[in-house]
């Protein structure tokens, strides 16, 4: 943590790398939580004072008394969603509204972004996205398009507005056949998520972070999703709409370039992946099975299994090289426990070519592996490195060097003391 900069915690491959777990250990050190990009796609897991809590729009300093939270400008919100979701903090007894502030420059999901999210995908037949369904592709089209709504605009002529978009909406899916939906109950939770939002600050959070920044006070930049989901640099089209990697915390926050600090990249020990796309590790076998099993991978937003696989050496030097990662963060390495050897894809292969560059298109490329010796042992007891089996360090070593980054924490085990930092 660096006073007066803007760290980043951020998903390095396809998401769902465990940073609730690390949010613990991460948010007491920062006067600041913001998130930066996505919207209820996202579903960070906490478990707080015994309780757990699935946050999705909201960022994970919210447990903490003396924090500020922001949702940025760069994400995208669904009041309905919003509002169930802060309710159940208020009911646990946490007080959000002086601690939340909300950018009006964020954009707002209708019920219609989500119809039109499910029309999109059913109107792509076999090369569906497997989006979470929560309007995110329509919601940031209609951004870049210059017509969505924003959370501003609650405040100013909404209805007139919101009816304009949503008329908008409903001729596109009338264009697309797709008119086998009834959003009247949503629409009416939405109405009321809109009315319940004007209780928080809606405010131009750039320039109240600038001021924090210009304070010395350090800010938390809170990633979601992950760096091979970006618009721009994941296995596109397979990725969700926002700037997932570091160049979004900057647009999806309203700080420059130069304020930015630590970049911390999460990765886990072995591969997942949720929804369709390339996925060059993926193992189809008992070890797969077993991983997702160990692993509990199972979609925290939607519930599917998650697709396995060992870890991808390729993906994450990409990853670190796109974000500019300082320090690697290394999750769930208790999970390759009971394995006799731990395979690391060190590249691709197709068509004869082999490379160890994330290709611009990874379909159809298979995973080239080395094989490590496993340590058979549990981990998750373990607290310090120096009681770390050998062959753990030996991989933790390898990893390092062909990353040519540090592992500056190593998590063993899902319980909260069980972060190990070097
Ligand atoms: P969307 O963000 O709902 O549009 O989904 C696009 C793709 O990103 C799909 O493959 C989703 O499964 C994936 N995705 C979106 N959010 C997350 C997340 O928080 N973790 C993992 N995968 C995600």
């Amino acid at each position: 943590m660096t006073q007066g900069k803007v760290d980043a915690l951020l998903g390095i491959v396809f998401g769902d790398e465990g940073k609730g777990k690390v949010v613990d250990f991460f948010t007491p050190r920062y006067d600041v939580v913001a998130r930066f990009a996505g919207g209820p796609n996202a579903g960070h897991t906490i478990i707080f004072e015994g309780k757990k809590f699935v946050l999705r729009s909201i960022p994970s300093g919210i447990f903490d008394e003396g924090k500020v939270n922001i949702i940025g400008n760069g994400c995208v919100i669904a009041p309905d969603l919003f509002m169930a979701e802060a309710r159940e903090l208020e009911a646990a007894g946490y007080q959000l509204t002086d601690r939340l502030h909300i950018s009006r420059r964020a954009h707002l999901i209708l019920p219609t972004h989500r119809v039109l999210d499910r029309a999109y995908e059913a109107a792509k037949g076999k090369a569906k996205v497997g989006t979470t369904g929560k309007g995110i592709g329509p919601t940031y089209s209609d951004k870049a398009a210059r017509i969505g709504l924003r959370v501003g605009d609650i405040l100013n002529d909404f209805d007139t507005k919101y009816t304009a978009l949503k008329v908008r909406h409903e001729q596109i899916l009338s264009d697309l056949h797709f008119t086998d939906y009834d959003i009247a109950d949503e629409e009416r939770q939405w109405m009321e998520g809109i009315e319940y939002m004007k209780k928080f600050q809606l405010s131009d959070t750039e320039h109240e972070i600038n001021r924090y920044l210009r304070e010395g006070k350090s800010v938390l930049a809170e990633g979601a999703q992950g760096s091979l989901l970006d618009i721009d640099h994941g296995t596109y089209p397979f990725v969700s709409s926002s700037s997932t990697t570091s160049g979004g915390v900057c647009t999806g926050l309203g700080v420059a370039p130069n304020t930015i600090g630590h970049i911390f990249g999460i990765f886990k020990a072995y591969s997942t992946r949720v929804g369709s796309g390339p996925f060059p590790v993926e193992l189809f076998d008992e070890t797969g099975e077993e991983i997702r099993r160990i692993g509990n991978e199972f979609g925290a937003v939607t519930g599917r299994n998650r697709r396995c696989g060992w870890i991808d050496l390729v993906a994450l030097k990409y990853a670190i090289m796109i974000n500019g990662v300082t320090d690697l963060v290394m999750m769930k390495s208790d999970v390759l426990d009971g394995f006799d050897t731990i395979k690391v894809c060190t590249a691709y292969t197709k068509d004869g070519v082999t490379t160890t560059e994330m290709p611009y298109d990874t379909e159809g490329w298979q995973a080239v592996y080395e094989e490590l010796p496993g340590w058979k042992t549990p981990l998750s007891h373990l607290r310090k490195e120096e009681d770390f089996p050998a062959p753990f360090k030996a991989y933790i070593d390898y990893l390092e060097k062909a990353l040519e980054t540090p592992i500056k924490i190593i998590s063993v085990s899902p319980d909260r003391d069980a972060t190990i930092m070097r």
